[in-house]
């Protein structure tokens, strides 16, 4: 028999793929990755045994998330079309690289997914999977089992006494982990309607948040955020801390038009208070600290960087260069920035770094100035000259 490593969720699609994959004769080991979408996992991996799975890993990926995948991306600056800093989007090659390592102490043969053909996510599984060990059989059970509506769906879950539970379907469809939810689907395909105030779960209203504006200090070493206020975090521990002063004043909520790999426009609401404050205060140090060229150069590398991480092409050649490159360009990113959170606002109210090259006695009009402005007459004849 035929084995196959399925990343599971516990929802109606994967729950109906392991009865799906096991006829057509494979025996399912399901694989739940937990990346902090606060789900009760017993229950998942019961649901996952009662269901036909013959084996069930669960894994806590959080802390790896973190580290190798959410500051790496920080440190890039990464945002793709200059809005979804790309929550959903970092967690597909992780949960991949931990499905190809499942499935080779397993000795599968086979790996599925529970994506559409429509989306993003089948790409960046099959792709990072493909790249991590080509000789991987892919299914995608969604893209070509033979149910034409959600509700046959249901039936069949229900034929084979599936234990999912669909009694309050929800309109929408919603990806979360530690880092940000993304929603989709019911009211918002609509891109003039007004996100309804109950998709939110991470951030407040910008109506219901406080009245007084929070500051906050967060601390960079090397590109890397460490510290708040003074304190020090584990990476996972400040991201959360991050995600409920952020959230509770309604900052970083997003609501875009974007473009997926598979050519379709479509509409998603994005929750990412922690991800938006280190994105910013982060940028913030770096126009502090890196030279006029590395800022300006970086600044076209980040764009790039976002759409190989949108893409699925997380486990590229060129995605290591680019590490090599912004690692090296991180080396003086430490310092701190100040920032006011505001009802909804996220806004950069100072900066300082032992690293600096703010030279005020360069810059300042006061009486302090060392500037010797006789120098820019010779300059300024010869930055015209190339066009007299
Ligand atoms: N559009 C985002 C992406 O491609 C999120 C995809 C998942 N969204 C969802 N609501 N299920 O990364």
């Amino acid at each position: 028999m035929k084995k196959v490593v399925l990343a599971y969720s516990g929802g109606l699609d994967t729950s109906c793929a392991i009865k799906w994959l096991q006829d057509k004769d494979y025996d399912v080991v399901a694989m739940i990755a937990d990346v902090g979408q606060g789900e009760d996992f017993d229950a998942i991996k019961e649901r996952a045994l009662k269901t036909g799975a013959s084996k069930v890993h669960v894994l806590n990926l959080q802390k790896e998330f973190v580290s190798d995948y959410v500051f790496p991306a920080i440190r890039a600056n990464a945002m793709y079309e200059n809005k979804y800093l790309l929550a959903t989007a970092l967690s597909r090659p992780l949960i991949a690289k931990h499905q190809v390592e499942i499935a080779h102490k397993e000795k599968a043969t086979a790996v599925a997914h529970g994506c559409t053909g429509k989306g993003n996510d089948q790409v960046r599984f099959e792709t990072t999977i493909r790249l991590l060990d080509p000789s991987l059989e892919h299914i995608a059970p969604v893209r070509v089992w033979e149910f034409k509506t959600r509700d046959e769906e249901i039936d069949y879950a229900k034929k084979h006494k599936i234990p999912v539970s669909v009694t309050k379907k929800s309109p929408y469809s919603i990806d979360i982990n530690l880092y940000g939810r993304s929603i989709e689907c019911g009211i918002l395909e609509d891109p003039w309607a007004e996100p309804p105030e109950e998709i939110y779960h991470f951030t407040v209203s910008p109506e219901k948040a406080p009245d007084k504006p929070t500051y906050i200090e967060v601390d960079f070493k090397d590109g890397t955020p460490v510290s708040i206020d003074g304190k020090v975090y584990e990476p996972l521990a400040l991201i959360n801390k991050l995600n409920e002063v952020g959230g509770k004043n309604a900052v970083g909520r997003v609501d875009a038009i974007e473009n997926r790999l598979v050519g379709i426009k479509s509409r998603e609401i994005y929750e990412n208070p922690a991800g938006l404050i280190l994105y910013l205060a982060h940028q913030e140090l770096e126009s502090l600290v890196l030279d006029r060229e590395t800022a300006h150069y970086k600044q076209l590398i980040s764009p790039k960087y976002a759409q190989l991480i949108y893409n699925g092409l997380w486990e590229t050649p060129l995605k290591k260069q680019l590490d090599a490159y912004i690692n090296e360009t991180q080396k003086n990113v430490t310092g701190t920035v100040r920032l006011k959170l505001y009802k909804g606002n996220c806004i950069v109210v100072g900066r300082k770094s032992k690293f600096s090259r703010y030279k005020l006695q360069l810059a300042t009009y006061g009486s302090e100035d060392q500037f010797d402005q006789k120098m820019a007459e010779g300059f300024l004849k010869l930055w015209a000259m190339p066009y007299s």
